[in-house]
C-alpha cells in the first residue's frame, strides 16, 4: 500500500483463502505469496509519506482530533471484519495455536479501541488552559513526524499495531514494513488502511529489510524508528541515519527474564507459571522466561515436577484442540537450539526431560537444561525457542549479581511467600528490571501496563497511554491574556 494504491498482486488472497479452509492434516501447505518489493518502491513509499506529512504543514498533521479519530474508528471497524481469516493466518503463517492466535487478535483491537479513548482524554486535558506567574498556557501534544515502523514475527499483529496505530493517531505518518514471516496476515487488513486513512498517511511495504528499510534510513528522513526485534537490526538502521542523533527511538529488544523461586515458595505454582512463563508459543516472546534460578533446598523437587509438567504438555498442530507446543515458524530455529544443546553437554549440563530435544521439521520438544553455567551459550544468549536452563543458588545474590551484570533488564518473576523476605528483594529487583511478577510468570500485558526495559532491552515505553507520548512531542501556545 503505496500513496493510497495498493499495488496488483495477482490471486494472493485466493490462494490464501482457499488453502487455509482446506486441510486439518499436517502437510507442507502453499498458502500464498506477497510481492517482494525493490528499493525504488521504499523510496516511493517515502515520498509519500513525506507528503502526506509536508513537515508538519499537511493534511494528516494537522486534522481536528475528531476527524484523525474518525479515521482510527473506521479502520478498526473494518479490521474486526476480518478476525476469521486473520487468526488463521496467525496459525498457519507463524505455527501459533488457535487460542493465542484469537486472544492475539482481540487483544489488538481492544488495543486500539483503547488508545482511541486514551487520545480523546488527552485531547480533553489539552483543552485547559495552565497559568503560572501571570502566563497562560495551552499544551498539547504534537507529532513527531514520518515514522519507519518495523514489527516482529512472533505478535506479527498486536506488537507491530501497538507501535504503528499510536503513532497514526498522533498524526505521524508512517512506513510499515513486517517481519519476513507474520506477512501474508496483514494483507487481508490493506483494505481497511486504504479506505481509512487519507492517501499518504500509512504506506505498508513487503520485503527485505537490507533492500527496503536501510535504503529509506540513509536518505535521513525518518524522523522516528519504532522497531520490536533484535538490537544487531536496530544498530544497523541507526547507523545508516546520516542525523541519527536527530532520530527518536522507540525500540523493544532482547531479554533474558530470569525466575527466581526461594525455599518457601509455593512449588505447584512455581512450576505452573515456569511453564507458561518459558514455553507459551514455544518461547518465542521477548517476555518469556528465558533461564530459571532455583534454590538449591528445593531444587531435587521442583525440577522432577517441572520435567514432568514439561513432557506432560501436548504438541501439535495450531488449530488442534487444546495443542500447546507448535511448530517454530523459523526454518533454522531446531539448528539454532539444538547448538545450544550441543553446546551446554558439552560443558556439563543434562537434558532433563526423557523427550527434550526430540525433533522432526520444525516441531522440537522443549529441553530443561541443568545444571546450566556462566560459560555455556543458553546462559547468555536470547534463545528464543524450546530451551530453558536452570542454574540452582544457594545466596539469593549470586541471581542479584548476574542479574545486575546482564546486558539486559526487562522483568523478573520472583516466586516465594515470606512478606519479609521478598519486601527488600523486591525494592532491589526494580532496580535492575522494570516489571516485578510476584508469583506469576512474565508478560507484557494487560496492554494499559508500560512495557519497557532497562540497558540492551528497550527504548521508550510502550503501553496504551504511554505510546501516546512516544509518539509525540509537548508543545504549547503561550499567552499572557488568556
Ligand atoms: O515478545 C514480546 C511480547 O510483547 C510478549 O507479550 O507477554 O503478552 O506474550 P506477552
Amino acid at each position: 500500500l503505496i500513496d493510497g494504491k495498493l499495488i496488483e498482486w495477482k490471486g494472493k488472497m485466493a490462494e490464501v483463502n482457499s488453502s487455509i479452509s482446506s486441510t486439518k492434516e499436517y502437510k507442507p501447505t502453499y498458502l500464498g505469496s506477497v510481492p517482494e518489493l525493490e528499493e525504488e518502491q521504499a523510496q516511493e513509499s517515502l515520498k509519500a509519506a513525506l507528503k502526506a506529512y509536508d513537515q508538519g504543514k499537511g493534511k494528516w498533521p494537522t486534522m481536528r482530533v475528531e476527524e484523525r479519530i474518525h479515521c482510527m474508528e473506521k479502520f478498526v471497524k473494518a479490521m474486526e471484519t476480518k478476525r476469521d481469516i486473520v487468526v488463521k493466518l496467525i496459525m498457519w503463517e507463524i505455527g501459533k495455536n488457535l487460542p493465542d492466535a484469537e486472544k492475539e487478535f482481540d487483544r489488538t483491537v481492544k488495543y486500539v479501541y483503547d488508545t482511541i479513548e486514551d487520545y480523546k482524554q488527552m485531547d480533553r486535558n489539552a483543552a485547559k488552559f495552565e497559568k503560572h506567574d501571570g502566563v497562560y498556557a495551552h499544551i498539547r501534544r504534537g507529532p513527531l513526524g514520518v515514522v519507519l515502523c518495523l514489527g516482529p514475527y512472533n505478535y506479527p499483529l498486536n506488537e507491530t499495531f501497538a507501535l504503528l496505530i499510536p503513532a497514526l493517531i498522533m498524526g505521524n505518518t508512517a512506513i510499515f514494513k513486517p517481519a519476513k514471516f507474520g506477512v501474508l496476515l496483514i494483507t487481508p487488513l490493506l483494505e481497511a488502511f486504504q479506505e481509512s486513512f487519507p492517501k499518504g498517511v500509512v504506506n505498508i511495504i513487503f520485503g527485505r529489510g537490507r533492500v527496503l528499510a536501510s535504503p529509506i534510513m540513509k536518505t535521513g528522513h525518518v524522523d522516528v524508528l519504532a522497531l520490536i526485534g533484535n538490537s544487531k537490526s536496530a544498530n544497523a538502521l541507526i547507523n545508516q541515519h546520516p542525523k541519527s542523533n536527530r532520530l527518536r527511538l522507540i525500540l523493544g529488544l532482547e531479554a533474558k527474564n530470569p525466575a527466581i523461586i526461594l525455599p518457601h515458595a509455593d512449588l505447584d505454582l512455581a512450576v505452573k507459571e515456569c511453564i507458561s512463563g518459558s514455553l507459551s508459543f514455544n518461547g518465542q516472546r521477548c517476555t518469556a522466561l528465558k533461564i530459571i534460578y532455583v534454590h538449591e533446598d528445593i531444587k531435587e523437587e521442583f525440577l522432577e515436577n517441572f520435567t514432568a509438567a514439561v513432557d506432560a504438555q501436548k504438541f501439535g498442530n495450531p488449530w488442534d484442540d487444546g495443542a500447546f507446543l507448535t511448530p517454530l515458524p523459523e526454518p533454522d530455529k531446531p539448528a539454532y537450539i539444538q547448538a545450544l544443546i550441543d553446546d551446554a553437554e558439552a560443558k556439563g549440563a543434562k537434558i532433563l526431560n526423557k523427550k527434550g530435544g526430540q525433533h522432526f521439521d520444525n516441531y522440537i520438544w522443549p529441553a530443561v537444561m541443568y545444571p546450566v553455567t556462566k560459560d555455556m551459550r543458553v546462559y547468555e544468549e536470547e534463545q528464543f525457542g524450546p530451551i530453558i536452563p536452570v542454574v540452582y543458588f544457594t545466596d539469593i545474590n549470586e541471581p542479584l549479581d548476574d542479574m545486575a551484570d546482564s546486558n539486559y533488564g526487562q522483568q523478573v518473576s520472583l516466586f516465594g511467600k515470606d512478606v519479609e523476605v521478598l519486601s527488600p528483594l523486591i525494592d532491589t529487583l526494580v532496580n535492575l528490571v522494570c516489571r516485578v511478577n510476584l508469583n506469576s510468570s512474565c508478560q507484557r500485558g494487560p496492554d494499559v501496563y508500560p512495557f519497557t526495559g532497562r540497558k540492551d532491552s528497550a527504548k521508550s515505553t510502550l503501553s496504551v497511554h504511554d505510546a501516546l507520548r512516544s509518539f509525540s512531542i509537548r508543545t504549547f501556545v503561550a499567552s499572557k491574556d488568556n
